[in-house]
């Protein structure tokens, strides 16, 4: 954590005019300076940055914030690299002593997140010193600035080499915890990466969650990840993904490919709006996540059969995430090559080429399925609607559906009437919505109304305030978040108006946390409007089960016998809860 006091002191120092024209042509008006908007496309200038407010905002699109937010948001850096960046140009230092304060014994999830920022910035030195490691970056064709991008390091031969960055090496169960040693059954502690290449993998806030290790050269394993950790979860990761989002907004799509190394090599080549799954299949998620960030996702696999396995994976996990308006699509390389290889040998222009010539994932579907029959026999066509019915059936989009219908009656021979009568349209409705909800790390009542009230500040007129207990931090910065909001017109507030408003509170932390969380923006305002009903509803449940609580407390010396009938009933009521759901 950087102390807010720093940050204070940072952004006083700082000129944002100053700040914005390093990357920016600004033009004077008036007392404020304009632009045309560099966070959305335009012809008139409407983003406006102000010197004596020092903040920018856009009449366009509503991007709002300090000259942190603008460089965040600009360069796709986290709050600590922007921070760290814009004190280094002021000439000053960010303190670190809370850094330590936060490795104690009990680690939490900010423990972790230390110890993995030491580690990186550890291996990141480590790599300036090796000579081997340096060479091996150098003949895979990577640049300096490329390796800095990406914050790719060296992890030195030896066994305990992170000692000499922890001095609680030994005991510090964060270290462990993170995936960053091992502890033997001897009771030895020794560093898991060894002699490797290591590529830091950020989550969605631009920390480092996770690492990926490459051996110079031969040897096995080639690639050795992180474990899973409370911070690290492959199936929702997304290697690349922090420091392309800007490049996938501009290039409106996203490329998914396969390796570490494929990222980093088609970046080398100007083409950033590139990112990997680790090592895993295309999961649900890493689809719905991709989608939020654009309308189409291309996936690139190898021309042979893993890599057609692998596309046939990524494509029955898309049909029921695709809403129409959005596309995914599938290049295959040539044999032997991947997109590290292939864009090296032929270089940027060329391979953009085939992507442009990617299948769109009707045209693979039909014609993986028509590969795997024989559709001059009846049989074989019989088949063929038999294959492509339950994936045609998952398919929500109106649009798509409809097509592909058709089009598997051209193949087949039928009419849309009879392939109608084989084949429906998807069912169901959208699956639930609750399982939205972060699932890995249980949230708070509080902490989710909070998110939900940032994204849809209007729902905050469901909800009574005299049920927040402000002695929690989540709830008296929610407590103080209705009074802003209703003091407002809410249908016309954005986040970033709210963010600017409590920007040198204390509760700013609180307020960014929640605004940052992406989790809620796949959903319709309606279905937003349900899950606070319940989460309210949670939380009325709440209140009323400590009040019962209290007052049975109460009773506890009091004889039965004198119990009034009103605590009688609480008492079952209570009772039969404590049954039901007993609280912990
Ligand atoms: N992978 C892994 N563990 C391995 C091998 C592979 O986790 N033992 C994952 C890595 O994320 C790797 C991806 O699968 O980046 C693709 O593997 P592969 O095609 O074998 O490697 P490349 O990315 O081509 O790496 P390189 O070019 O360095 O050989
Ligand atoms: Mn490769």
């Amino acid at each position: 954590m950087i102390p807010q006091a720093f940050v204070q002191e940072l952004l006083n120092r700082l000129d944002i005019v100053e700040v914005v024209e390093r990357y920016l042509p600004l033009k004077r008006a008036g007392a404020n300076y304009v632009a045309c908007c560099p966070f959305h496309n335009e012809k008139t200038p409407s983003f406006s940055v102000s010197p004596t407010k020092q903040f920018y905002h856009c009449f366009g699109c509503g991007a709002h914030g300090t000259a942190i937010g603008f460089v965040m948001e600009h360069q796709g850096l986290g709050f600590v690299e922007a921070v760290e960046d814009l004190a280094r140009s002021a000439g000053m230092t960010v303190p670190e002593e809370e850094a330590h304060a936060g490795r104690k014994a009990d680690a939490g999830l900010d423990g972790l997140a230390d110890v993995m920022q030491c580690a990186t910035r550890y291996y990141r030195d480590e790599l300036k010193r090796s000579e081997s490691a340096i060479a091996y970056l150098k003949s895979r064709g990577l640049s300096g600035e490329i390796a800095a991008r990406f914050g790719i390091g060296y992890a030195p031969d030896g066994w305990q080499n992170l000692s000499a960055v922890f001095s609680d090496y030994p005991t510090a169960p964060a270290l462990a915890k993170a995936g960053l040693v091992i502890d033997s059954e001897g009771g030895r502690r020794y560093d898991r990466f060894r002699d490797r290449i290591m590529f830091p993998i950020l989550g969605n806030r631009g920390a480092v969650i996770g690492f990926g290790g490459r051996v110079l050269g031969e040897g096995e394993p080639k690639y050795l990840n992180s474990p899973e950790t409370p911070l690290f979860e492959k199936g929702r990761e997304i290697y690349g993904l922090f420091q392309a989002r800007q490049a996938i907004r501009a290039a409106k799509k996203v490329l998914v490919v396969e390796g570490y190394m494929d990222v980093v090599a088609l970046a080398q080549h100007g083409i950033d709006y590139a990112v990997a799954t680790l090592g895993t299949a295309t999961t649900p998620y890493h689809i719905q996540l991709l989608l939020r960030q654009t309308d189409d996702i291309v996936f690139c696999f190898d021309g042979d059969n893993a890599g057609r396995k692998a596309a046939w994976r990524a494509l029955e996990n898309s049909l029921e995430w695709i809403t129409d308006g959005k596309g995914v699509g599938f290049l295959f390389l040539p044999q032997g090559e991947d997109p590290d290889s292939y864009v090296r040998q032929n270089g940027r222009e060329d391979f953009e080429r085939l992507l442009s010539e990617a299948q769109p994932l009707s045209q693979f579907l039909m014609r993986e399925l028509t590969g795997r029959v024989d559709m001059h026999s009846e049989e074989g066509r019989a088949r063929f609607l038999q294959l492509a019915k339950p994936l045609v059936e998952k398919v929500s989009a109106k649009a798509l559906s409809l097509m592909l219908r058709k089009r598997i009656g051209e193949l087949a021979g039928l009419s849309p009437e009879e392939v109608g009568s084989l084949v429906g349209a998807r069912q169901a409705a959208k699956p639930a919505v609750r399982r939205a909800v972060d699932k890995r790390m249980p949230q708070s009542v509080g902490r989710l109304l909070l998110q939900l009230v940032m994204l849809q500040p209007a729902l905050a007129a469901g909800l009574d305030r005299a049920l927040l207990d402000t002695r929690q931090a989540d709830m008296q910065a929610l407590a103080e978040l209705l009074d802003f909001v209703q003091a407002n017109t809410p249908g016309d507030l954005k986040a970033a108006h709210i963010l600017h408003h409590f920007e040198s509170s204390p509760l700013q932390t609180l307020l960014l946390d929640a605004a940052r969380n992406l989790e809620w923006e796949q959903f319709s305002d309606e279905e937003r409007e349900q899950e606070f009903a319940a989460v309210v509803d949670k939380l009325r449940e709440q209140v009323r089960n400590r009040e019962s609580r209290t007052i049975l407390a109460e009773m506890q010396g009091k004889d039965f016998k004198l119990w009034t009938p009103e605590e009688k009933r609480l008492y079952l009521e209570q009772s039969r809860r404590d049954t039901v759901s007993p609280e912990k």
